[in-house]
C-alpha cells in the first residue's frame, strides 16, 4: 500500500487590532487561527474554545477557511455570510487577514521591537520628493499588509515619523515615498546629512489603512506623497493578476511634485483594467489635468456605488474629498482613508 503524505502546508494569518497593528502568526496543519495565535503568545479574546460562546467572533477580510462546530446562538447563518468567523473553530485554507475586535495592548500583540536597516538607495525624485530604499536581513522577513506604515526614526535622534511603504518587500528591498518638508526633521536628515549605507531604526507595521478583498471596482485617490501606499497596493494587485478595474487620481499642487509616472505606466502594462489621471493645481503640461482631484471626480469612478474606495494624503484633501462626494451623492460600497497628519 502506498501512503501519500499531504504536503507540510502552514499558512500565514495577519492579525490586524482594532488600534491598527498588525501581528502576523503561522496556523500548522490542523491549526485554527486561534491556536496558532496562542501559540504565538497573542491573546485574541476566547472563552468556551468550542463554538459555543461567541468571544472569538472576528472578521475575516481576505483569504479562504473552513469552519465547522459551531452553535447558531455563537455565529448566526447572516453573520457568517457578511464575512465574521470564530477564531476557535476556523482552519484556514490560504494566507487569510483576520480583523480581531480588541486592541493590540488588550491582546497581549503590541510588537515594539525597534529593528535595523541599511539605506540602500536615497535620491531627490522631484524637488520636494525623497525616494528612500531600505535593506538588510531584518528587511528580508518583514511582514506588512499593502498600505499599512512604518515608524522611522530620524537619524542621531529619538524620534519617529510615520511613512507608508510605497512596494512590496523584494530582494529583500523595501521603498517609501517622502515629501521634503521644508525645516522638517526627517526632510533635513534625509535630503542634507543621510547617505546610501547608513543605518535607519524602524518600528513596523502599523496602520488600518491596507488593501482589503480585491472583489469590487476600485477608486484610489490619492494627495501628494499619499501615492505610496498605492504603490505597495497595486505592487500587490500586479502580482495576483487582480482583473477589476482600478481608476487612481493623483493629484498634486505643483508640476514639481509629479512623481512616479514611469511605475505607473508599468502598473498600466502589468494590469490591463488599471488607469490613473494626474491632476496639478498650479499648471497644466501634456496630459495633466489643471485643477484638484474632485474637478476631475465622477459617478462614473464608482460604478453604481460597486467600487470600494480609498483615500490617502494630507488631511485637507482627505476632508475636502469626503465632503465633495457626500454633497454629491457619490456612493463607494466601502471607503478607507489615510491623513498624513503631521508628527507635530
Ligand atoms: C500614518 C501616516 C503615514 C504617513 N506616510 C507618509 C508617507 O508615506 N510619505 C510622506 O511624505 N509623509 C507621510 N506621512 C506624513 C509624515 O509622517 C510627516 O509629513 C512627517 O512627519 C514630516 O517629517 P519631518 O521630520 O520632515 O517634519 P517635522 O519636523 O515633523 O515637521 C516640520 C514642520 O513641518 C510641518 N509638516 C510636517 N509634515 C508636513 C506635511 N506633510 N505637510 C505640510 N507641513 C508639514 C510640521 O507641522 C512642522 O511645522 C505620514 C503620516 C502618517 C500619520
Ligand atoms: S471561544 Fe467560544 S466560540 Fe470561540
Amino acid at each position: 500500500m502506498t501512503f501519500i503524505q499531504e504536503p507540510y502546508v502552514h499558512r500565514t494569518i495577519a492579525l490586524n487590532f482594532e488600534d491598527g497593528v498588525t501581528r502576523f502568526v503561522v496556523c500548522l496543519p490542523g491549526d485554527t487561527i486561534a491556536d496558532a495565535a496562542y501559540r504565538h503568545g497573542v491573546n485574541i479574546p476566547l472563552d468556551c474554545r468550542d463554538g459555543a460562546c461567541g468571544t472569538c467572533k472576528s472578521i475575516c477580510e481576505s483569504g479562504t477557511f473552513e469552519m465547522t462546530g459551531y452553535v447558531e446562538e455563537a455565529l448566526s447563518t447572516s453573520e457568517a455570510a457578511e464575512g465574521y468567523i470564530l477564531t476557535c473553530q476556523t482552519r484556514p485554507l490560504s494566507d487569510c487577514l483576520i480583523r480581531i475586535p480588541s486592541s493590540s495592548v488588550a491582546c497581549n500583540a503590541a510588537d515594539n521591537t525597534v529593528r535595523k536597516a541599511r539605506i540602500s538607495r536615497l535620491e531627490m525624485l522631484s524637488a520636494s520628493t525623497i525616494g528612500l530604499e531600505l535593506e538588510g536581513p531584518e528587511i528580508e522577513t518583514l511582514h506588512f499588509l499593502a498600505g499599512q506604515y512604518a515608524n522611522l526614526y530620524v537619524p542621531g535622534t529619538n524620534e519617529v515619523r510615520a511613512y507608508s511603504f510605497s512596494s512590496r518587500v523584494s530582494h529583500g528591498k523595501v521603498n517609501f515615498l517622502i515629501r521634503n518638508v521644508p525645516n522638517g526633521k526627517m526632510s533635513a536628515a534625509l535630503s542634507g546629512i543621510a547617505k546610501v549605507g547608513d543605518e535607519i531604526r524602524y518600528r513596523a507595521p502599523f496602520g488600518s489603512f491596507y488593501l482589503r478583498k480585491v472583489e469590487h471596482p476600485l477608486l484610489m485617490i490619492a494627495g501628494g506623497t499619499g501615492l505610496a501606499p498605492f504603490l505597495a497596493m497595486l505592487e500587490q494587485m500586479a502580482n495576483a493578476s487582480a482583473s477589476v478595474p482600478i481608476h487612481l487620481l493623483y493629484g498634486v499642487t505643483r508640476e514639481d511634485d509629479v512623481v512616479g509616472l514611469d511605475w505607473l505606466d508599468e502598473f498600466k502594462k502589468r494590469l490591463p483594467t488599471f488607469d490613473y489621471t494626474v491632476t496639478v493645481v498650479d499648471t497644466a503640461v501634456d496630459g495633466r489635468h489643471k485643477g484638484v482631484v474632485t474637478d476631475y471626480l465622477k459617478q462614473s469612478h464608482f460604478h453604481d456605488g460597486r467600487a470600494d474606495l480609498y483615500l490617502c494624503g494630507p488631511p485637507p484633501m482627505v476632508t475636502a474629498v469626503e465632503q465633495y462626494i457626500r454633497d454629491q451623492g457619490m456612493t463607494p460600497a466601502s471607503m478607507h482613508f489615510e491623513k498624513f497628519l503631521p508628527s507635530t
